[in-house]
């Protein structure tokens, strides 16, 4: 048991020697003092009515008269020493915890917390999903691993034609090892032309978002896996002029609505006639620079009218329904709106690039 809080016993006749133990018990416990609490109890056990100190003073009058004289003075002293003593701990704990309370600012703004976002890609996906929604086109999602059938074969790109090598095929081993010769990924999003068609009767309205696969060499413009967006529009009675419609008010909402676009004739196996479209330079708006090339026009994507053999490869009557098709680059179409200069960055995962969208 603790003796610091018992009053000194009538046996313990007041002394110097006494007093000065007591200076010293009550100025360490003082400076162990941390709030007002503490400090009020380290006054009551000292200075109070039944503290030490004042028991001590109070019996100083059984002390002989010389003694009374000089334990007196000390005592007296002492009382002064540790009120003063109080007191400066009292401001000294009052600052400290003002200059704290000065620290919290409590009218700065709080820190945020970290918010997630979507990647760039999946942005402008949605984007373009949305522009082509609005016009009435369904968004589907097709295999990444595709059968050959629908990756070539069902867009009039038969086995051993020179335009299989427009896409660098990354075809697939089943995990046996064992050449899987007839499965791939997928070099585009078109092979859903196929898919849906022997699903659905027309009208046919879908567009269709998803990675493909190259076997390529990358570089600034090309990675080996990507995005793109197929479209295909088919019902009795669809013309030219309604892809050029639906692709030059697609260019508008994307690209800006002072939008111009052209079409230049292109080749594709599974559209005839089959276009490229370009849109004018949003950046010199046609007068030439270095994201146009100085030409002007910046080609966005391939498009055409649907070949009469991929209708009739999924039974639609060539005769009474046409359509038509295009199909774009995802990455490309970021590239071009937020002025990125390497495709690469989309896939590295570095948040300094993907934070900025
Ligand atoms: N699939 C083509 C490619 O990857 C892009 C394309 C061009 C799609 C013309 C189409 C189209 O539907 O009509 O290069």
């Amino acid at each position: 048991m603790s003796s610091r809080s018992e009053a000194p016993s009538s046996s313990d006749a007041p002394s110097e020697g006494l007093i000065e133990t007591l200076r010293a018990s009550a100025l360490a416990e003082l400076g162990e003092a941390s709030d007002g609490g503490e400090l009020d109890e380290w006054r009551v056990r000292y200075l109070g009515r039944k503290g030490q100190l004042t028991s001590i003073l109070r019996s100083l009058a059984s002390l002989p008269v010389e003694e009374r004289r000089t334990v007196g003075a000390a005592a007296n002293q002492l009382r002064t020493a540790l009120e003063e003593q109080l007191q400066a701990r009292t401001d000294e704990l009052r600052n400290a915890l003002s200059t704290a309370a000065e620290q919290l600012d409590v009218t700065l703004p709080g820190r945020r917390g970290h918010r997630g976002g979507l990647h760039p890609v999946t942005q402008t996906i949605r984007d373009i999903t949305d522009a082509f929604a609005a016009m009435g086109f369904q968004t589907v999602e097709g295999p990444e691993v595709e059968l050959e059938r629908y990756n070539f074969d069902a867009l009039n790109i038969p086995a051993d034609h020179p335009a299989r090598d427009l896409w660098d095929t990354m075809w697939v081993e089943s995990p046996d090892g064992e050449d899987r010769s007839d499965m791939l990924l997928r070099t585009h999003t078109s092979p859903m032309q196929a898919r849906v068609m022997e699903k659905t009767d027309p009208p046919v309205r879908v567009v269709v978002p998803g990675r493909c696969y190259r076997y390529e060499a990358t570089d600034a413009t090309h990675e080996w896996c990507f995005h793109q967006i197929e479209g295909l529009a088919v019902d009795e009675g669809i013309s030219f002029a309604d892809m050029k419609g639906t692709l030059y008010e697609f260019a508008r909402r994307i690209f800006g609505s002072e939008r111009k676009v052209r079409f230049r004739v292109d080749f594709f196996p599974f559209v005839e006639p089959g276009a490229e479209m370009a849109i004018d330079c949003f950046k010199c708006n046609g007068g030439g620079c270095n994201l146009c090339k100085q030409t002007g026009w910046i080609e966005i994507l391939g498009a055409g009218m649907v070949h009469p053999k991929v209708l009739e490869g999924v039974g639609y009557d060539s005769e009474k329904y046409t359509g038509f098709a295009f199909g774009m680059g995802v990455e490309r179409i970021a590239m071009l709106r937020h002025g990125i200069d390497d495709v690469r960055l989309f896939a590295a995962g570095d948040l300094r690039f993907l934070s900025q969208f």
